[in-house]
């Protein structure tokens, strides 16, 4: 059972509860109508710490599209939290007025504090540079509904892989299915964090490379997931400017690539996917932003427990 629960990163939930979410996010794509009803009366709080468009705006459409209404605020400035206020009682207050919450935070480990302290299910939209569940499950659905399985797969990871939050969760994610397989794509500076390497990678014997050039591997993969380098999260600009380019995947790239392969982004895209392949059917990353709406209606409808 979902319902009353966070969700804060991507373990917390068993592959059978991912398979519900994904198996009622399938349906309501299917019968949307079925659907637009179930929150009527329920109210989304959307507490934005940090900086966000197409996450905020997926989550209030998701709720609008399930009936329910959307309060919030999208940068801390306009908040309490600019008179001091910590994010405890920030959520302990927005609990006495909304049903379910979904916050984003520039610290690490700020919404896992939150959920602690909170009496309505709170939802993590990205911590730092740690966490982003529900873009894994956005990512999990698409690869799901193209590719039909979620193991037995190639995947080539690509660009800030630092830095990336979304690359964090889809490893750790991506890890609990059978005969998956990572190629780690990235200049020396934006490897992955040691502690993905270790505790999820070595320790649970997943097969991983290292690489610098997508031209090395790009035939091998069922899946290229592009990342943008995360400026924000760079200690200054120089090293910024100096890596930023590192990769730009574009047609005569793909032209070695698999004819079934699929490209991913979380977006926004800056300039590492060129727009001469926005038409290639094997890009999918405007795709993937759509089932992340639906993954969100169905997350959200499970841990209101409107939905069974
Ligand atoms: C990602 C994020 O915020 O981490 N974007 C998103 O949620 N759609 C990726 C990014 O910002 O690069």
């Amino acid at each position: 059972m979902l319902k009353g629960r966070h969700l804060i990163e991507p373990m917390d939930f068993t592959n059978e509860e991912l398979e519900g979410i994904f198996d009622l996010a399938d349906d309501i794509i299917n019968n949307p109508k079925e659907y637009a009803h179930v929150c009527d009366g329920k109210i989304l709080a959307t507490l934005f710490f940090e900086p966000s468009t197409r996450t905020r705006l997926s989550f209030e459409a998701a709720m609008l599209r399930l009936g329910g209404r959307v309060i919030g605020f999208s940068e801390p400035n306009s908040s309490s939290v600019s008179k001091g206020e910590s994010i405890a009682d920030t959520i302990r207050t927005v609990g006495c007025y909304a049903d379910i919450a979904v916050t984003r935070h520039p610290k690490e480990g700020a919404p896992k504090l939150a959920s602690m302290y909170s009496n309505i299910p709170l939802i993590n939209a990205g911590d730092g540079g740690h966490h982003h569940p529900t873009q894994t499950l956005t990512d999990l659905l698409t690869i799901r509904s193209v590719k039909k399985r979620l193991s037995n797969l190639t995947i080539g990871l690509c660009g800030d892989l630092k830095f990336g939050r979304t690359v964090h969760s889809l490893i750790k994610a991506m890890s609990r299915y059978e005969n998956n397989r990572f190629i780690l794509i990235s200049p020396p500076e934006l490897r992955i964090p040691e502690y993905i390497r270790k505790e999820i990678l070595q320790k649970n014997n997943i097969p991983f490379i290292e690489v610098e050039k997508i031209e090395d591997c790009i035939d091998e993969l069922d899946i290229l997931y592009m990342t943008r380098v995360q400026r924000e999260r760079f200690f200054n600009e120089e090293d910024y400017v100096r890596l930023k380019d590192s990769y730009i995947l574009n047609a005569e790239k793909m032209t070695r690539a698999k004819s079934d392969m699929i490209v991913l982004h979380p977006l926004p895209r800056v300039n590492e996917i060129s727009y001469d392949i926005d038409n290639d059917p094997r890009a999918y990353y405007f795709k993937q932003a759509r089932f992340g709406m639906f993954v969100r209606m169905a997350l959200m409808a499970k841990l209101l427990g409107v939905v069974e």
